[in-house]
C-alpha cells in the first residue's frame, strides 16, 4: 500500500521578496519614454564601430572570416501543449542522460518505480536539469572537437513526490530520503561521443565521469575563505566546506573550467533565533522549516543537521549557525580533472546567482563577468579581475581579486557601475549616509546584497541568463517577471507593473569591457501577438510569442537561444503552450520558436558543439504530481511512467548547423 503523502512540499523555487531597501529605482519618473540612439539595430556599421572601439578586434575580425552564415531559416514551431519535444521539420531529436543513468557505475540501472537506493542515486545522473557546457575532449590541448566531450550539467533541485516511490513520508524525514535528495542535487560531467548515426552516448566507465553533490567536499576561497562567519563544526578555520545546493545556470572559464551557481539556497536552511543576522535575513534563511525538511532528518547526522542553522552551542565551531554562509556562490570544478576540489569562488559575491557570463577573453585585459541575482527586486553585477588575462598562465586564481559592480539602468538610457569595495570613497560614504558598517571586503562580499541596496542599484525584475555577443561585446539579460512589481515602483529599466511575461534588457560597455558607464534599451517586452517593443522595433506574433524568458545564450554562429520558464496559469492555458525555446537573430529582430517541451516542463540550458550540427538543449521538471502516484506528464519514457528530466540532442536531417 502506497503511504498516504501528508507532507506538502513547495517547490516553487522563487525566492520570498527579501529586499526592503528603498533602493534607486523609486525615481519620479515613471514610465518615461525613452528616445536615444539605437545602438546595435543590427547593423553591419555599428557592429564594425564596436570592433573598432573595442579590445574585441581579435573577436570580431574572426567572426567576420567566417563564411556566410544563413540565421532561422526554419519554420518556426507551433505553439503546443503536447506531451513531447516539438522541433522543426528536417530536425531529429534524442532523449540523452536523463534523471537515474547509470554514470559513474554502470550497473547502478534506473528503476523505473524509483526506488534506487541513496548509494545508486550518487553514481547516477541527478535531477531537474539546468545550465550545462559542452567541453571538446581536446580543448586543454587547443582542440575543438565535436565528436566527443565532457557534457557538464546542473542538477536545480528536486521533486520528493517523483524522487522516491511512494514520494515524500510523513515528518521527521527519513534520513535516507534525505540523503537521497541531496544526492541528486548538484553536477553531473559526462564523458560522451557521437556515434556514427549522429547520435551520442556516455563513455561507459570514462574515468571523466562523476558526480557532485551535496555532500563533495569544497573549498572556499577569495577574501572570504577563513573569514569567522564560516567557522562552523565541520569548518573550524572557515576554509572547508560540503556541497553545492540549487544550481541553477552556470559559467564556464576561459581555461576549459565549469562554473556552477547556486540559486535557492536559503531556502535549504532554518534560523529559529529571536533576531537572524544580516547575512540571513536578507537573503530568506526560513524561520520555521526548510523546503524540504531536511533538518528534521532522522536518524540525525551531521551531514544533515547542518541545515538548522540556529545558535545551539556555545561557540561557532560547535554548531551550524554559519552553514548559510557557505552558500550563494559560484562553484568552479575541472571537469578535465576528476580528483580535484571544486572551489567556491567568493570574488563573485554571495546572492541567488542565477548564471554567469564572460565577456570574451582578451590578452592582457582584465576578464570581465556578469552575474544575475534571481528573485524579485534583486540586482545585475559585473565582476572585473584586478590582473591581466594571459591565455598561457591563465587560471582560478584570476577570479579571486578584483572589483564586484552592481548595474544602476539610469531612465535616460544610461547605466552606471557602482563598485561595491570598501577602500572606495564613493561606497563609503553612502555606507556611511545610510548608516551601515562593513568590517572588511570579506564582509561587503557576505552581504552583497545589502552593499548594493547601500550603493543604489537598480532593482530589476528577477535577473536570470545573461549571453555576451560574442562581435560586438553587447551583453543581453533576461529578466524572467516580476508580478509584485507595482505601477509605482516601475522605471525605464522594468516598465511593467505586474510584469508577468518579462522581458530582455541590452547594453554596450561605454568603451571598453571593464568600463563603468554604459548604455541600455529593451530587447524584447515578453507578452501575446501583436505585443511591440518600441526600442527594437519588434512585434511579436503567433510564431514567437513567449512569455518568461530565463535561458539565454549566443552560439558560435552569433544566434540567440531564448528559453521559457513560465508556470501556474500562463503555461495551464491561453496562447503561450507549453514552455519554448526561441532563436533570435539579434542584428534583424528576427525571432522564431524553434523547440516546445513537454507538458509542465521548463526548459533551460543549450549549448552546441563548436561546429553547431549536435545541440544539447535541457528538459527540466516535466509533470507535475496529481496525486496518488499520478503525473501530468510521462515523458520521456510515456506508458503511465514517471517523468524524468534529460537531456534532449537535436541534430539535422542533413547534418547542417542546427539553427540555419
Ligand atoms: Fe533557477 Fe532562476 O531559475
Ligand atoms: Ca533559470
Ligand atoms: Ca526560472
Amino acid at each position: 500500500m502506497p503511504k498516504t503523502n501528508k507532507l506538502h512540499i513547495d517547490n516553487s523555487g522563487i525566492d520570498p521578496v527579501c529586499n526592503k531597501s528603498s533602493g534607486s529605482d523609486f525615481y519620479d519618473v515613471v514610465n518615461q519614454s525613452i528616445s536615444r540612439r539605437r545602438f546595435l539595430k543590427g547593423s553591419l556599421s555599428t557592429a564594425v564601430a564596436a570592433c573598432f572601439t573595442s579590445p574585441l578586434l581579435a573577436a570580431c575580425t574572426s567572426q567576420q572570416a567566417k563564411p556566410a552564415y544563413k540565421p532561422l531559416s526554419f519554420t518556426a514551431v507551433a505553439a503546443n501543449r503536447m506531451d513531447t519535444v516539438s522541433v522543426p521539420k528536417g530536425y531529429q531529436t534524442q532523449v540523452f542522460l536523463p534523471w537515474g543513468t547509470p554514470l559513474t557505475d554502470p550497473n547502478a540501472h534506473f528503476k523505473a518505480d524509483a526506488s534506487n537506493t541513496v548509494l545508486e542515486q550518487a553514481s547516477q545522473v541527478g535531477s531537474h536539469h539546468d545550465g550545462m557546457h559542452f567541453f571538446p575532449i581536446d580543448i586543454k590541448q587547443g582542440g575543438s572537437s565535436s565528436s566527443e566531450g565532457l557534457l557538464v550539467m546542473n542538477h536545480e533541485y528536486v521533486d520528493p513526490d517523483i524522487l522516491h516511490p511512494h514520494g515524500p513520508s510523513s515528518l521527521p524525514r527519513p534520513q535516507n530520503e534525505v540523503a537521497k535528495e541531496m544526492m541528486a542535487h548538484g553536477v553531473s560531467i559526462a564523458h560522451i561521443i557521437k556515434t556514427p548515426t549522429n547520435g551520442w552516448q556516455l563513455v561507459e566507465k570514462s574515468p571523466y565521469n562523476r558526480r557532485i553533490t551535496g555532500f563533495t567536499p569544497m573549498q572556499m576561497q577569495g577574501p572570504v575563505a577563513g573569514h569567522d562567519k564560516l567557522i562552523t563544526r565541520y569548518s573550524p578555520n572557515g576554509t572547508m566546506t560540503r556541497g553545492t545546493f540549487n544550481n541553477c545556470s552556470h559559467g564556464h572559464t576561459p581555461w576549459g573550467t565549469y562554473l556552477t551557481c547556486e540559486e535557492n539556497w536559503a531556502g535549504c536552511f532554518i534560523n529559529t533565533d529571536h533576531t537572524q543576522p544580516r547575512e540571513h535575513s536578507r537573503y530568506g534563511v526560513r524561520t520555521e522549516h526548510s523546503r524540504y525538511y531536511w533538518e528534521t532528518a532522522t536518524p540525525a547526522s551531521d551531514d544533515t543537521n547542518r541545515f538548522n542553522a540556529s545558535r545551539l552551542a556555545e561557540k561557532a565551531s560547535d554548531d551550524y549557525r554559519n552553514e548559510p554562509n557557505h552558500f550563494g556562490w559560484i562553484v568552479e570544478i575541472d571537469p578535465f580533472n576528476p580528483s580535484s576540489t571544486p572551489v567556491k569562488r567568493s570574488m563573485f559575491g554571495r546572492f541567488a546567482h542565477e548564471g554567469v557570463i564572460f565577456a570574451p577573453a582578451v590578452e592582457g585585459e582584465p576578464l570581465v563577468a556578469y552575474s544575475g541575482d534571481d528573485a524579485r527586486f534583486e540586482y545585475i553585477y559585473k565582476f572585473v579581475s584586478a590582473k591581466p588575462y594571459y591565455k598561457a598562465t591563465a587560471s582560478g586564481e584570476l577570479l579571486d581579486s578584483g572589483t564586484l559592480y552592481v548595474a544602476r539602468f539610469n531612465n535616460d538610457g544610461s547605466g552606471d557601475w557602482l563598485r561595491l569595495d570598501i577602500n572606495d570613497t564613493k561606497f563609503q560614504q553612502t555606507a556611511a549616509d545610510a548608516g551601515v558598517h562593513f568590517s572588511s571586503q570579506a564582509d561587503v562580499l557576505l552581504n552583497t546584497r545589502l552593499a548594493a541596496d547601500v550603493a543604489g542599484a537598480t532593482k530589476m525584475d528577477r535577473p536570470e541568463w545573461g549571453a555576451v555577443n560574442p562581435a560586438t561585446g553587447e551583453v543581453y539579460f533576461t529578466l524572467t517577471n516580476n508580478t509584485r512589481r507595482d505601477a509605482m515602483q516601475t522605471n525605464a529599466a522594468n516598465p511593467r507593473a505586474e510584469n508577468a511575461h518579462g522581458h530582455i534588457i541590452r547594453w554596450l560597455e561605454a568603451n571598453h569591457q571593464a568600463a563603468e558607464r554604459f548604455t541600455w534599451d529593451i530587447f524584447l517586452l515578453g507578452g501575446e501577438a501583436g505585443t511591440h517593443t518600441a526600442s527594437s522595433k519588434v512585434t511579436l506574433t503567433a510564431d514567437n510569442q513567449f512569455a518568461c524568458p530565463d535561458g539565454l545564450w549566443f552560439d558560435y554562429h552569433g544566434t540567440l537561444w531564448i528559453q521559457t520558464d513560465m508556470s501556474g496559469d500562463l503555461m495551464q492555458g491561453g496562447a503561450f503552450g507549453n514552455n519554448a525555446m526561441l532563436a533570435a537573430d539579434p542584428s534583424s529582430g528576427e525571432l522564431k520558436r524553434f523547440l516546445v517541451g513537454p507538458v509542465d516542463c521548463e526548459i533551460t540550458g543549450v549549448v552546441t558543439t563548436p561546429d553547431g550540427t549536435s545541440m544539447f538543449v535541457n528538459v527540466q521538471h516535466p509533470g507535475e504530481s496529481m496525486g496518488d502516484g499520478k503525473f501530468s506528464s510521462h515523458w520521456p519514457d510515456g506508458n503511465g511512467a514517471r517523468p524524468r528530466s534529460s537531456t534532449v540532442v537535436i541534430t539535422r536531417d542533413n547534418g547542417g548547423i542546427v539553427g540555419t
